[in-house]
């Protein structure tokens, strides 16, 4: 059974409030997006597999630790979730990246996939499903749906601001999967929106209304 982890890291808070506040621009944005998604890479990798290896440092040999070589896929759901790659691929810099394309259709809410692209070895690496909001729910489903199809098997699902519904949502459709949160607001609103919530990420990041 998936776990639901919320990080309440006082800089992930501090730097999630400013990202709520209407206020702040579409640059301010981005940076803490990016700075967020680095802070949450760095706990969501606290279990990564260790090898040990003998090297020289300038003083004498020593028999230290290394990444076991675990191949990471990070796979954003476009166009938010391009948002959080860089800050991750600063951590963990041979990751490969796949895409996922959806969008939200405005009246029904339910996911259109418009896009995906994967790296071909998909069965061999463990997969990071990332956008910045889970609504309902609906995207996330649809994302880890679409690459499991393709062959992708261990799955973990990262975003910044989520509710109650839509972690139901994931746990009901995909219950393997653990789920890695910055906050965990309260509730949608009647247009599908998290409250408080952030707003619609993509115009945010982007600019666009
Ligand atoms: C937003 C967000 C998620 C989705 C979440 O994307 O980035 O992908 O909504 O809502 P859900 O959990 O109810 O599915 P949107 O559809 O606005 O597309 P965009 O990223 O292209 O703006
Ligand atoms: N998508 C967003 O960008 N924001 C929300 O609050 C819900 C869905």
């Amino acid at each position: 059974m998936g776990k639901v982890y919320v990080f309440d890291h006082p800089l992930i808070q501090h730097k999630l409030t400013f990202i709520r506040q209407k206020e702040t621009g579409t640059k301010e944005f981005r940076e803490l997006v990016d700075e967020v998604a680095s802070l949450m890479a760095f706990e969501i990798t606290r279990d990564l597999p260790l090898e040990e290896i003998e090297i020289d440092t300038p003083v004498s040999k020593a028999v230290t630790k290394t990444l076991a070589g675990k191949k990471l896929g990070i796979v954003p759901i476009l166009r938010a979730g391009l948002g959080m790659v860089d800050g991750i691929l600063k951590l963990i810099p041979a990751a490969k990246v796949g895409h996922v394309g959806l969008y939200r259709d405005p009246e029904t809410l339910q996911p259109v996939e418009y896009y995906v692209k994967l790296p071909t070895d998909v069965e061999e690496r463990d997969f990071i499903v990332v956008d910045p909001m889970l609504a309902t729910g609906g995207s996330a489903v649809e994302a880890i749906n679409s690459i499991k199809k393709r062959g992708a098997k261990n799955i973990k699902f990262m975003c910044l601001v989520a509710c109650p519904e839509g972690v139901d949502a994931i746990k009901s459709a995909h219950p393997e999967v653990d789920i890695y949160i910055a906050a965990l607001d309260e509730k949608l609103n009647e247009k599908g929106y998290i409250v408080p919530g952030l707003g619609d990420a993509g115009d945010r990041l982007y600019g666009t209304k």
